[in-house]
């Protein structure tokens, strides 16, 4: 891999210069105003993958955002490496919270990225950590180092849920056939501290009404005397959660697979200040269900949020009215092996049920999947912790992580293939918030470490 890595140095710059292009394109798939801009990043994907010499480029179109392909099968008796990552990106709003542009990435040095990071909405999710891979791949090729075969599938939903790649996956499992597939969408525990992603939560996400009076009213001449359905979503919502933190949703917790004491104990040898973790977000405290660390409240234990809520007057100055409706959106992250389509039903019998009489109540499901794991003694896994000693210096620590990408679990169940996990984001990276970045120094260890995956991968595959 010499002559890989040596290209890598030198391409250096430009590889941040097109990297900087990418993060131009506003590829918001959540808000229809962006439409032509999601259709634009399609092309310029596919335009990267022909500049890197991938052949059988396609844009696949779907009922949705098209998947961009592309492939190089170097010789069939080799093993292949499905790549997959997202070009779409979230919201870039709040956009006053920002400091610079969310589209106009800009570089610049923080304390935690002392040799700077690009700030731009999808610097981290996902466009940074998915061009790493074209630009690896690029580099391999040139230097005519690539060890195995090599398919990428980037989509354009993963933001909204990923329903149309659902369809393209079931629908192509023969051009999609691989040994293993390979994502960077998820993060490590620090720049000195490599960690391997082996778990991500499952999610099921809801959107809930409730109707009081069928017109607003004027708060002194029928407050007290008729529900307010603010004041009821209010005191649903808290009783969601009983007194030890648990979800209060009966058979919520039915199908979760309890960690082991050993299980337990290796988790909590990866490195956690409680003092830095508070510190980073200005808490006094943390919380969550009791009997568990914040590492496994974040990660092996399922939770639930609400993540919006609103109703009534919120204009300048007092209006003294009840309003007609509340509303709340609500997300619940789950662990193995729940089930997000049980759990939503679950929570919808039990909303309905808590419901006093004085409201109506209606539980719109929206998108949701299942958690997904990843093993530490396959082939996949070794081939990725070898990478990161060769790279980082020192074997990755294997972490499950908190946040969901659903797809995982359908390549599993669809493709029968296992996913490597291999994120080079921190934590505090500020993915889905303003001021996103993304490490200098991680956009190129990833760059740097992933050829060595291939080459491992290959070796472990024809000599485990
Ligand atoms: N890349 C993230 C997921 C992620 C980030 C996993 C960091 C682990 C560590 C992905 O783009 C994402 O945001 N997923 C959504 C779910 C999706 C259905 C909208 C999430 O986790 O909220
Ligand atoms: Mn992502
Ligand atoms: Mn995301």
């Amino acid at each position: 891999m010499k002559n890989t890595q040596n290209f890598i140095s030198k391409q250096a710059d430009r590889f941040l210069n097109e990297l900087i292009i990418l993060l131009k394109i506003p590829s918001v798939s959540a808000d229809p105003s962006y439409k032509s801009q999601v259709t634009d990043c399609a092309k310029h994907l596919a335009n990267s993958f022909k500049e890197i010499g991938l052949d059988k480029i396609e844009i696949c179109q779907t009922a949705g955002y098209p998947i961009v392909y592309g492939e190089k099968i170097i010789d069939p008796s080799l093993p292949t490496v499905l790549v997959y990552g997202h070009y779409d990106v979230q919201p870039a709003d709040p956009i006053d919270l920002w400091t610079s542009p969310p589209f106009e990435p800009v570089i610049k040095k923080t304390v935690i990225h002392p040799a700077g990071a690009i700030f731009a909405r999808g610097a981290c999710d996902d466009k940074g950590q998915m061009f790493m891979h074209l630009k690896a791949v690029e580099a391999m090729l040139s230097s005519g180092e690539l060890p195995c075969n090599v398919k990428f599938m980037i989509e354009g939903e993963e933001e909204v849920g990923s329903g149309n790649l659902a369809i393209f996956v079931k629908e192509n499992k023969e051009k999609l056939k691989a040994d293993i597939i390979l994502v960077s969408d998820t993060g490590m525990l620090a720049n000195d501290v490599p960690s391997v992603t082996t778990g991500l939560r499952g999610l099921s996400y809801v959107e809930v009404e409730v109707t009081g009076p069928n017109r607003d009213l004027h708060s002194g001449l029928y407050g007290g005397c008729v529900a307010n359905p603010i004041n009821v979503l209010a005191e649903m919502i808290a009783s969601l959660h009983d007194e030890n933190g648990k979800v209060n949703i009966p058979g919520f917790y039915d199908r979760v697979v309890e960690l082991t004491d050993t299980e337990r104990q290796e988790m909590a040898k990866a490195p956690f200040s409680h003092e830095a973790y508070c510190k980073a977000l200005d808490l006094k405290e943390t919380m969550g269900e009791a009997n568990y660390s914040t590492m496994e409240r974040g990660s092996i234990r399922p939770t639930l949020d609400v993540n919006g809520i609103w109703g009534g007057y919120i204009g300048e100055g007092a209006k003294t009215v009840i309003a007609s409706k509340a509303f709340a959106k609500i997300s619940m992250r789950l662990v193995p092996d729940q089930n997000p389509e049980e759990i939503t039903a679950l929570f919808t019998h039990h909303f309905n049920k808590i419901a006093p009489n004085s409201v109506r109540v209606l539980v719109k499901p929206h998108h949701g999947g299942e958690a997904a794991v990843t093993p530490i003694d396959s082939i996949g896994y070794k081939a990725a912790s070898m990478a990161y000693e060769k790279s980082f210096g020192k074997k990755p620590i294997p972490v499950r992580s908190g946040g969901s990408i659903p797809i995982v679990a359908l390549f599993e169940r669809e493709l029968g293939l296992k996913t490597i996990l291999m994120g080079f984001g921190l934590d505090s990276d500020a993915i889905h918030s303003p001021n996103e970045h993304f490490g200098l120094f991680n956009f190129y260890k990833g760059i740097e470490t992933i050829p060595y995956f291939y080459k491992y991968f290959k070796e472990l595959n024809s000599n485990p």
